[in-house]
């Protein structure tokens, strides 16, 4: 246990770190149109990847056996990139990924909407996205570390959705996941104190349903318990005394 506190040069390595992750998923963004499988966007992200010399973290990690998690729908996070995997219009992806560039990770997703998705489901996109910003936002020296996750918490569930609890964020730094986790609920007030030079990766994923999440067959693929719709979004997100730094935001 324990996490590091990073010197403004470590930040400015992660902030190159999470800058590719960006470009990655901009690229992989750009794709995600009915009829991409999800293995077509496994391989962009991959081509991206190589072209800026960054190297995966995801690849290899556990036995991971790609370079992107792309989640359709139901599937909260860690959907493996398969042929099969087909987009089509009214589905979301979830696309998350991460790198090394200098020794240093980056680590970031987004939910993607494909062609026309119903207006609730793209409530359920805005409310993951804007309890990310919210989080954000307490990220602040002085602040506690559950202030972020109540952030999350305090904004979605009062729209009906509810937040994954067995997944949560992380630290980041020359590893992809250092202390402290960093869940997407908690209690204001409480918890570490958040100091300059830590630096998060907030992650949250909601639930149109029910919380409860169950890991299929291939050992990876998280889904909803009750086959809701789930979305996703992260950001790597250095804490500094003029207040956070969204090193995942181009
Ligand atoms: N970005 C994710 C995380 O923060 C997923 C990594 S899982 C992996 O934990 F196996 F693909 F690396
Ligand atoms: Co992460």
């Amino acid at each position: 246990m324990g996490y590091f506190l990073k010197s403004a040069d470590e930040i400015e390595k992660l902030r190159r770190a999470n800058l590719a992750v960006s470009a990655v998923l901009d690229a992989v963004e750009a794709a995600c149109k009915p009829g991409a499988s999800t293995w077509d966007l496994d391989e962009i992200a991959d081509h991206k990847l190589k072209e800026l010399g960054a190297k995966s973290a995801f690849l290899d990690y556990h036995g991971y056996p790609r370079v992107l998690c792309a989640s359709v729908n139901e599937v909260v996070v860690h959907g493996i990139p398969r042929k099969d995997v087909v987009l089509k219009s009214g589905d979301i992806v979830g696309i998350d990924f991460g790198c090394f560039v200098d020794g240093f990770c980056g680590d970031s997703a987004r939910t993607i909407p494909i062609g026309e998705v119903s207006a609730e489901t793209q409530k359920l996109i805005d409310a993951t996205r804007q309890s990310l910003d919210l989080a954000i936002e307490k990220c602040v020296p002085g602040n506690r570390l559950q202030d972020i996750g109540w952030a999350v918490q305090s904004h979605v569930e009062p729209l009906g959705f509810s937040v994954v609890r067995t997944f949560v964020g992380h630290g980041i730094g020359k590893k992809m996941h250092e202390d402290p986790p960093v869940p997407n609920y908690g209690s204001p007030g409480r918890g570490l104190r958040l100091k300059e030079g830590l630096v998060l990766a907030i992650e949250p994923m909601v639930n149109a349903g029910q919380p409860e999440v169950e890991v299929l067959e291939d050992g990876w693929t998280a889904v909803t318990k009750d086959r809701s719709l789930s979305a996703h979004f992260e950001h790597s997100v250095a804490i500094t005394a003029n207040g956070p730094v969204v090193l995942s935001r181009a």
